[in-house]
C-alpha cells in the first residue's frame, strides 16, 4: 500500500465567527469551502490566491491552530481533530513554519544562536556543545557565519532575518516546511536570493514544501504543483508547467497577467547573504 500523504485536507471548511456589534447579529464568515489538498514527501505544492482568499487560514487548519467546521485536516493519514496533545506536539515537530515578516517572527530579546537552537532544546536532544555545533552548521547552510550567533534580530537586515528564521525552521530536521509569504516583506533583490536558498535546502533535504504566495513566478521556481484559491475554494489544481502553459480558470489567467516577474536566472544565482 502507498504511504498516505504527509499533509492532507479533505473537503475542509473553516468558518470564523464575527461577533455581534451595534445593529449587527453575530455571523459566520465562511473562509474555506471544501478544500482538498495532498502533499507527499519531498514534494513542493504552492497555494496561490489574492489577499483574503484563505491561504493563511488553510495553513492554520493544517496545524490545528483553527478547527474545521467540517471536513478533515490530516497528517500522515491521522485526523488532527482526534490526536492527543502529545501526538499533536509530535505532529508540530514534523512540520516547520516560516512566516512573512522575518523580524517580527524572531524573539527580539534573544541572540540568533539561541533562536536557532530553540527547536533542538524543545526536542530535548543532544548536549549543549553538540547543539552549538549544529547551530553553526545550520547557520552556515543558510549563508550566515558564526559571527551572527551573538546578534539580536534588530541587528539583522530583512534578508538575514529571514535566513535565521529558515535556519530555525530547518534545524530539527522537519519533514514538511510551510512558508507563508516568506519573501513578500523583502526587497525584490533579496527575494530571489532567499527563494534560491529555499529551493536549494528543500532539494538537499527532500523536504515537502507548502508554499503560500501571491506570486506565481515564485511558485514556479519552487513547486511542481499549484492550487489556486479564490474566496476559500480551489478553482484550479494543476502542475506548475500546466498552469503556466494552459491556465483553465479565468481567475488564474488574471493572476498570470498580474504576475510580478522574478528573474529565474538571478534567483538561481548566489545563495550567500549580501
Ligand atoms: N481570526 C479571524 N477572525 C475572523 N476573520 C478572520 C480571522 N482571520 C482571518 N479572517 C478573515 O478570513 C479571510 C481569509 O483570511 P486569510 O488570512 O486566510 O487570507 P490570506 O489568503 O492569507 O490573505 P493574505 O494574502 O492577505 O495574507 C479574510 O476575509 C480575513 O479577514
Ligand atoms: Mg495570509
Amino acid at each position: 500500500m502507498n504511504a498516505p500523504p504527509l499533509l492532507e485536507a479533505r473537503e475542509l471548511c473553516v468558518r470564523y465567527l464575527r461577533p455581534a456589534g451595534w445593529l449587527r447579529r453575530p455571523a459566520a464568515l465562511e473562509v474555506l469551502r471544501g478544500v482538498n489538498l495532498q502533499l507527499a514527501r519531498g514534494e513542493g505544492l504552492a497555494v496561490v490566491g489574492e489577499s483574503g482568499s484563505g491561504k493563511s487560514t488553510l495553513v492554520r487548519a493544517l496545524l490545528r491552530l483553527v478547527r474545521p467546521h467540517s471536513g478533515q485536516a490530516l497528517i500522515a493519514g491521522s485526523d488532527l481533530a482526534i490526536l492527543s496533545p502529545a501526538e499533536l506536539r509530535a505532529h508540530r515537530r514534523r512540520v516547520s513554519l516560516v512566516f512573512q515578516d522575518p523580524v517580527a517572527s524572531l524573539n527580539p530579546a534573544m541572540q540568533v544562536g539561541r533562536i536557532v537552537e530553540e527547536p533542538l532544546l524543545a526536542a530535548g536532544s543532544a548536549s549543549a556543545d553538540t547543539r552549538r555545533q549544529q547551530v553553526a552548521v545550520q547557520l552556515e547552510a543558510v549563508g550566515l557565519g558564526r559571527e551572527y550567533m551573538t546578534r539580536r534580530p534588530h541587528e539583522l537586515s530583512g534578508g538575514q532575518a529571514q535566513r535565521v528564521a529558515l535556519a530555525r525552521a530547518l534545524i530539527a530536521q522537519p519533514e514538511v516546511l510551510i512558508c507563508d509569504e516568506p519573501v513578500s516583506a523583502l526587497d525584490m533583490s533579496l527575494r530571489a536570493q532567499v527563494l534560491a536558498l529555499l529551493a536549494q535546502q528543500c532539494r538537499q533535504r527532500s523536504l515537502a514544501l507548502l508554499f503560500v504566495t501571491h506570486d506565481l513566478a515564485a511558485a514556479r521556481l519552487l513547486c511542481e504543483r499549484v492550487l489556486v484559491l479564490r474566496q476559500g475554494m480551489v478553482v484550479e489544481a494543476a502542475t506548475t508547467a500546466e498552469l503556466f502553459s494552459n491556465p483553465q480558470h479565468a481567475y488564474t489567467r488574471e493572476l498570470l497577467g498580474a504576475m510580478l516577474t522574478v528573474d529565474p536566472d538571478a534567483a538561481r544565482g548566489s545563495v550567500r547573504s549580501s
